[in-house]
This record gives structure tokens, C-alpha cells and sequence, in this order.
């Protein structure tokens, strides 16, 4: 595995799908969905709930099979791999909501992260994950149960950082988040990861916010992609806004709605400001 050098790491593989087709009973969740996640770059997939963002996420680790298609890393075939062996291959991910544990120290935290390693890699890579987050060097000693809601995002996002995995997937590491909080974890979080080179798959139905970190966008409805294009690009277009409210969208209007879907959980974290982390 390689690890978190900077500027001359070389390139890690990129993460590819290739019209995959994937979900639970009959009818398929993900319909022929085609993306590549590269080094160095945020692939942000956008779409409302139930679009099969999460299950999208489930087939590329390995946890809802693939039943069509194929999922390659770094051009090799691991489509329905199982999740370990996914992760010795450098693959992490951070699942949908409840992500770290309460009840254990950050510490220990971290150490479940690094299951695949022996007990001195794990101290020496708990040592470069703590340099990646400085922040959680003081928090080290806390039981995460007792961190807001910015800290238990850094300890989910530090844990799986503790395999060094070169392709993170990400699914919605911000839900549950105020505004500000969300752009804090997007910006800075999400960003430096893939600045440490790795790329990052990111699944968000906070579209605005997401889109705007994101190098790479797709945007996913009834489990299929409706638009593809840079950040920037899905960011501007005006039809995004029917293609994700189902027509219910008009114009920029949509992107307030978005933020007004996420308005709700403003304001319950008033514990953010004191930890200087925001
Ligand atoms: N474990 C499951 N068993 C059956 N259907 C599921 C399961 N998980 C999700 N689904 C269905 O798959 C569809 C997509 O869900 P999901 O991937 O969670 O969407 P998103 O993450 O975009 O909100 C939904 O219709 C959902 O009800
Ligand atoms: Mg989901």
C-alpha cells in the first residue's frame, strides 16, 4: 500500500464502473451506471433520496451484488468482491449515517479502522492519520460520544483513513449537518483527501454544497445517471433542477430548496463553534 506522501506519491488507481446493474429483489435499484472516480479528484454523484445513491455505493464494496457490468480498480476486475478483500485492495469507505462508535475512545476508534494491520503499523499509521486531522490530536482521549457533530465526522473519515486506502467512497458524510458545518466538512474534509491524492467518490443529495467541491458530477435519478459534467458545470445548469425535483424543480430555485431540505438540522449543533474545528 502506499502511503500519504504529498506531491510525489505516485497516481493510485483509479475506480471505475462500467454499466453496472445492481439492487435487492427483482427490479433493479442501479440501472447501467457507468463512472470513474480518479486520483487526486472528487467524484461527486448528486441525486434526491432514494435515487440509489447509497446502494450504488453497496455495489461498487461488494455488498449488493452486481448483477450486470463490471467494477474495476485500477484496470483489475473486482466487481463482487467481498468488502475485506476490497479494502486490502485499497478501497475505504464511510457509510450513511451512525459511523463512528460512542462508547470507545477516538483512540480506539482509529484502531478498529486499522483492523488489516499489525498492532506496530497501526500505532505508526494512528501517528500519520493524526497529522492528516491535527485537530483530533487533542480530542485523542474523548470518547466519541461526547464530540460534535464536525469532530465525529473527522474520527469516521480519520478512521478509514487508518488503512491508507487510495479510493474513498463517501456517503453523505454530511447528512445530519447545519450548513456551515456541511461546507466545513466538504471543503476542508472532503478536499484534503483528495489532495493527499486519493480519489474520493462522494454521494450527497446536498447538491449545492457538494457540487461545489466536486472536480467530477454526476447526477443520479431512479438509479440511473440524467446528467454528467464537471462541478462547475452541473452546478450551472439549469435543467438539473427538473431532472432532480421531477419537474417540480424551476430554475436556480432548486438549489434553495435543497438548502432549505437541510435547513432543518441548522442551529441543533450549537456545540461547533467552541471546538475550533469550524
Ligand atoms: N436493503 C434494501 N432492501 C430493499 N430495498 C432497498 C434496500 N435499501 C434500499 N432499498 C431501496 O432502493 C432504493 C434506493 O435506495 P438508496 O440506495 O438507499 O437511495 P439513496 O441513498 O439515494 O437515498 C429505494 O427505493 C429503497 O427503498
Ligand atoms: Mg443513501
Amino acid at each position: 500500500m502506499s502511503s500519504d506522501k504529498g506531491a510525489d506519491r505516485p497516481a493510485g488507481p483509479a475506480l471505475q464502473c462500467d454499466r453496472v446493474v445492481a439492487g435487492y429483489g427483482d427490479a433493479p435499484v442501479v440501472r447501467e451506471v457507468s463512472l470513474t472516480a480518479a486520483p487526486g479528484r472528487v467524484l461527486c454523484v448528486v441525486g434526491p433520496n432514494g435515487a440509489g445513491k447509497s446502494t450504488l455505493l453497496r455495489a461498487l464494496l461488494g455488498l449488493v451484488r452486481v448483477r450486470q457490468g463490471t467494477v474495476t480498480l485500477g484496470g483489475k476486475d473486482v466487481t463482487n468482491k467481498p468488502l475485506e478483500e476490497l479494502a486490502r485492495s485499497g478501497i475505504g469507505y464511510v457509510p450513511q449515517g451512525e459511523d463512528v462508535f460512542d462508547t470507545l475512545r477516538v483512540t480506539e476508534n482509529l484502531d478498529m479502522g486499522g483492523f488489516i494491520l499489525s498492532r506496530a503499523e497501526r500505532q505508526a499509521r494512528m501517528d500519520a492519520v493524526l497529522d492528516i486531522f491535527p485537530a483530533l490530536r487533542r480530542l485523542t482521549r474523548r470518547y466519541a460520544g461526547t464530540l460534535s457533530g464536525g469532530e465525529r465526522k473527522m474520527v469516521a473519515l480519520a478512521r478509514v483513513l487508518m488503512s491508507d486506502p487510495d479510493v474513498l467512497l463517501l456517503d453523505e458524510p454530511t447528512a445530519g449537518l447545519a450548513a456551515e458545518l456541511t461546507r466545513m466538512v466538504l471543503e476542508e474534509q472532503v478536499r484534503l483527501l483528495a489532495g493527499l491524492g486519493k480519489a474520493v467518490l462522494l454521494v450527497e443529495q446536498k447538491a449545492e454544497a457538494a457540487l461545489s467541491v466536486a472536480d467530477d458530477a454526476a447526477v443520479l435519478v431512479n438509479g440511473q445517471i440524467a446528467l454528467t459534467g464537471t462541478g462547475a458545470e452541473v452546478l450551472a445548469n439549469e435543467d438539473v433542477g427538473e431532472i432532480f425535483l421531477g419537474g417540480a424543480g424551476r430554475g436556480k430555485g432548486w438549489m434553495q430548496s435543497m438548502w432549505a431540505g437541510s435547513a432543518g438540522s441548522a442551529g441543533t449543533d450549537g456545540t461547533v463553534h467552541s471546538t475550533g474545528i469550524a
